[in-house]
């Protein structure tokens, strides 16, 4: 049997080997400059900890819920499409992970197996990310689906109106550009009107993912919305847009516990989820740690990176001295210098970027 992989480098590490370069720069990239992935980890480097000592830490919980599921971490599986790219299994292999760790999957519109495959794949509840691609009875008929297939929760990603300018993907030529009129995938005519009524037909929880502004996160709260997900869609979407936790402090204090708030962008470290949650957030999700872990080993490599951070969340909260998730509060964080570059795997001492991988 393969030695256990230790840290998440090893994982990155292990996917890089693993992935061909298509697949890779697609799961590993962002759009344009990328200054909106770097900053996602500049906002979680630009924060210091505050630690409390001579606390009894003997018994740390990371456990949490999220839409009234447990989670045994405050880190959910983010919707990613074609995850079948990077393991034979796609979404089912991140499915069962999920499971097996003890958190939700958000499993992406564009990923394979079917839905009703991976829905199948465990017991365990999870989530279903729709991207409106076709008239009303079209989004009825997969609402039906949806529930059909006993999805416990509905996701709308609301930052992808167009399809962005993927530079490293377009540069292999393998995208087929930028433009609103080229992709169907991407819904350029979503609006909260619509929002409405698909959250009336489906009858289940909602997400609502790509929320940058406090303006938008009020507006999601009126419009009744159970979980506002802060994100840039990882950098992947608009380009020079705010890092994620440089957006995440307003949006929690305009939502005023209203809603449950998560955010995800560069998550890369239990200290950073723990960051998070001490400026608010319920929970983190993690795209691209995902996909490493899915090329590195399949689902065992989803979870050995859920078990890692986990881990590390475990050793942050014990050396703060919290013994639960609840206590994490602004007053554990501070501002501070940043001390490297920010990059898409800069949390990690060894990691010069992936092109010099
Ligand atoms: C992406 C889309 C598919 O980020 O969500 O690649």
């Amino acid at each position: 049997m393969a030695p256990e992989f230790a840290t998440n480098e090893e994982i990155v590490r292990q996917a890089r080997r693993r992935l061909n370069q298509e697949a890779w720069d697609y799961l590993t990239g962002a759009s344009e400059s990328e200054t909106s992935m770097r900053r996602n980890r500049a906002g979680f480097d630009r924060l210091a900890f505050l630690p409390r000592t001579l606390v009894d830490v003997s018994n740390v919980d990371t456990s949490t819920t999220l839409m009234g599921h447990k989670l045994n971490a405050p880190v959910i599986l983010a919707p990613m499409g074609t995850l079948q790219t990077l393991d034979r299994e796609g979404g089912a292999a991140s499915t069962k992970a999920a499971a097996e760790f003890g958190t939700l999957h958000v499993v992406s519109s564009v990923t394979q197996p079917s839905l009703e495959d991976i829905s199948a794949a465990t017991d365990a509840p999870k989530i279903f990310q729709l991207y409106i691609r076709g008239d009303w009875s079209w989004v009825e008929e997969m609402l039906g689906r949806i529930n059909a297939a006993g999805y416990k929760g509905l996701c709308i990603t609301v930052d992808t109106a167009v399809q962005s300018r993927r530079e490293r993907v377009m540069m292999n030529r393998l995208a087929r550009g930028g433009g609103s009129d080229r992709n169907p995938l991407y819904p350029a005519t979503v609006t909260w009107d619509l929002l409405d009524k698909i959250k009336e037909t489906a009858g289940l929880p909602l997400m609502v993912k790509g929320i940058a502004t406090a303006a938008d996160a009020s507006l999601a709260v009126e419009h009744g919305v159970d979980v506002v997900w802060v994100s840039n869609h990882g950098g992947r979407q608009l380009d020079h847009n705010r890092g994620t936790m440089d957006m995440l402090p307003e949006i929690v204090g305009v939502v005023g516990g209203r809603a449950e708030v998560i955010m995800d962008g560069g998550v890369q470290r239990g200290g950073d989820v723990a960051k998070a949650l001490a400026l608010g957030a319920k929970a983190v999700a993690i795209g691209k740690l995902q996909g490493w872990g899915l090329g590195a080993d399949g689902a065992a490599g989803v979870q050995r990176v859920l078990e890692i951070l986990s881990e590390e969340l475990f050793v942050a909260m014990s050396l703060l001295g919290v013994t639960s998730v609840d206590q994490l509060t602004p007053g554990y964080v501070c501002p501070a210098d940043i001390m490297t570059t920010p990059h898409e795997m800069s949390s990690w001492v060894n990691m010069p970027g992936d092109r010099l991988l």
